[in-house]
């Protein structure tokens, strides 16, 4: 058995393949699944553009890559039969605030039930170490800041994206409880933002970005002609949001140092942590 292979959800994408590029310098061997969603395949190639990149920083090769949904059971036990992994790491979902107003379904059965399928399958090959993306989104309003891992979570959750990372936590949480040998690891972003630092993978939503720090890219590139800033009456410094970001390649190192924690014999059951920089930055500081 390779004690060093982790299958990685989602990995086509922004959060992913930055995490990617840590797991193979750290000397993982990985398998990836993404249905491609949301992720950029040029003509004629076998796979997504940001895993070949990613492949080309770090000068080693994916295990497999495959291109499958995590809701499709027969696939998936196909990918556990032929390969068995120590670990997986969750980042496939989908994650637009907006439109999960408008098809709450479509995000409910992506990504709550794709985990569901994920989890029943890693039970059944006896895969029981799991680290999962999650979001700050969990804590809904805050009753006090900053906030730590120990605020309450799930009450004024203000749109379906938020719930569904809240209803993964607690079917986590109860799944860990119900069973021994589970170490689940959930990771609440604050709001990661940058590209690495070769500049050949980074963060190019399809069509109008929903972030600031896209959206101000795409600006800087003339691609959108000017930022539009929302809310001047905010009780901050100079009247505009204020949000804790967090740099992606940051972000990507705290993956890897959580995969080392659980992987270790004496992590066990339900552990959380939050992912931010601890300092907020207005809009107009950005
Ligand atoms: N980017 C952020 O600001 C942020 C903040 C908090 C949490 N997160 C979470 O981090 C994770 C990654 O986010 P991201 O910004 O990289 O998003 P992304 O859209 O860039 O990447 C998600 C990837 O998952 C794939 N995918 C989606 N549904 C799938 C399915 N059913 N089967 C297989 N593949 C599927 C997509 O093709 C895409 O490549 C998500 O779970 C997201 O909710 C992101």
């Amino acid at each position: 058995m390779n004690n060093n292979l982790i299958l990685v959800t989602g990995a086509a994408g922004y959060v992913g393949s930055h995490c990617l590029v840590e797991l193979l310098n750290n000397g993982y061997d990985v398998v990836v699944i993404d249905n491609c969603s949301n992720s950029i395949q040029l003509n004629g190639k076998n796979m997504p553009e940001s895993l070949i990149r990613v492949q080309s920083i770090t000068g080693r090769k994916l295990v497999n890559f495959y291109q499958e949904d995590i809701n499709n059971v027969t696939k998936l036990e196909e990918i556990f039969t032929k390969h068995r992994f120590v670990a997986v790491m969750h980042f496939a979902a989908l994650k637009a605030v907006g439109e999960s107003c408008k098809i709450p379904l479509d995000y409910y059965h992506n990504n709550v039930s794709g985990t569901i399928t994920l989890l029943e399958v890693m039970r059944k090959y006896g895969v029981k170490k799991f680290i999962f993306s999650s979001s700050a989104t969990v804590y809904g309003h805050p009753d006090y800041l900053p906030i730590d891992e120990n605020h309450r979570t799930g009450n004024g959750c203000t749109n379906p994206y938020g719930r569904t990372k809240y209803f993964i936590e607690e079917i986590l949480k109860d799944l860990c409880a119900s069973e021994k040998g589970w170490c689940v690891a959930s990771l609440r972003y604050f709001n990661p933002v940058g590209a690495h630092e070769s500049g050949e993978i980074g963060e190019d939503p399809q069509g109008i970005p929903n972030n600031l720090m896209p959206y101000i890219s795409q600006v800087a590139v003339r691609r959108q002609p000017f930022l539009k800033v929302f809310g001047n009456d905010f009780k901050t410094a100079d009247g505009t949001g204020v949000r804790d970001y967090i740099h992606i390649m940051d972000l990507a190192a705290g993956h890897s140092i959580t995969l080392e924690n659980i992987l270790k014999k004496d992590w066990s059951g339900w552990n959380v942590y939050n992912f931010g920089a601890g300092t907020g930055y207005s809009v107009l500081d950005v």
